[in-house]
């Protein structure tokens, strides 16, 4: 399955998708990266795994509707069949959304339904809960409320921060981002309607 993966910043997860991807037996392979954030290090990350990265500015594009068309265009010319968002920092509108159908993946640092939106970590902490983890989620037009596909669970820890628990639960997401995408390309969960599907395994 041909992945356009959508960045805004680091792209620690990009990266373990590229590494997932650069095994011999692994469904997948990254066709683009696109960065909304032209300065975003997941760019420089793409161009070191010889694939096709391409900034296009949110900010100069002037409105979602301009900024989305050219996204599409540019997934359409890849040749883009899955998009992947790893750490892509604006919301898609159903219209875009329906050009990918049940073929949009996000991940998230918290479980869901817990703590959607920003600073997932953070809310976390204030809440006081005593696990947290991440979510890779199908994406529909809300802030992180489609049917989840995988979720990895991580403890939080007496003397935790922000810092201390964004860490532990980013080593999971490197685990969980490239294991949920071979879920779905291979279609052993996929989306039906508004839920999840899990595939019966073979007899
Ligand atoms: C990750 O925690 C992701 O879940 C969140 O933003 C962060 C992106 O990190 N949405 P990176 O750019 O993949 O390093």
């Amino acid at each position: 399955a041909r992945l356009g993966v959508l960045v805004s910043g680091s792209g620690s997860n990009l990266q373990a998708l590229l590494d997932a991807c650069a095994r011999a037996d692994y469904p997948a392979e990254v066709a683009c990266v696109v960065s909304n954030v032209p300065t975003a290090y997941a760019l420089e990350r793409a161009r070191r795994a010889g694939v096709p990265a391409v900034a296009l500015d949110s900010k100069a594009a002037g409105s979602r509707g301009a900024f989305e068309q050219a996204l599409v265009e540019t997934l359409r010319a890849a040749n883009v069949e899955w998009v992947c968002l790893a750490g892509f920092m604006r919301l898609l509108s159903a219209d875009f959304l329906a050009g990918f159908p049940g073929r949009v993946l996000n991940i998230h640092p918290s479980l869901l339904p817990s703590f959607p939106g920003l600073h997932a970590q953070r809310q976390a902490l204030e809440r006081g809960v005593k696990v947290t983890g991440c979510t890779v989620h199908f994406v529909d037009a809300g802030t992180d409320t489609g049917p989840i596909v995988a979720q990895a669970a991580v403890p939080v820890l007496p003397d935790d921060d922000e810092a201390s628990l964004s860490a532990r639960i980013l080593s999971e997401e490197h685990k969980l981002f490239p294991l949920a995408v071979r879920l779905a390309v291979t279609g052993k969960v996929s989306l039906e309607g508004m839920r999840t599907r899990v595939a019966a395994p073979p007899a």
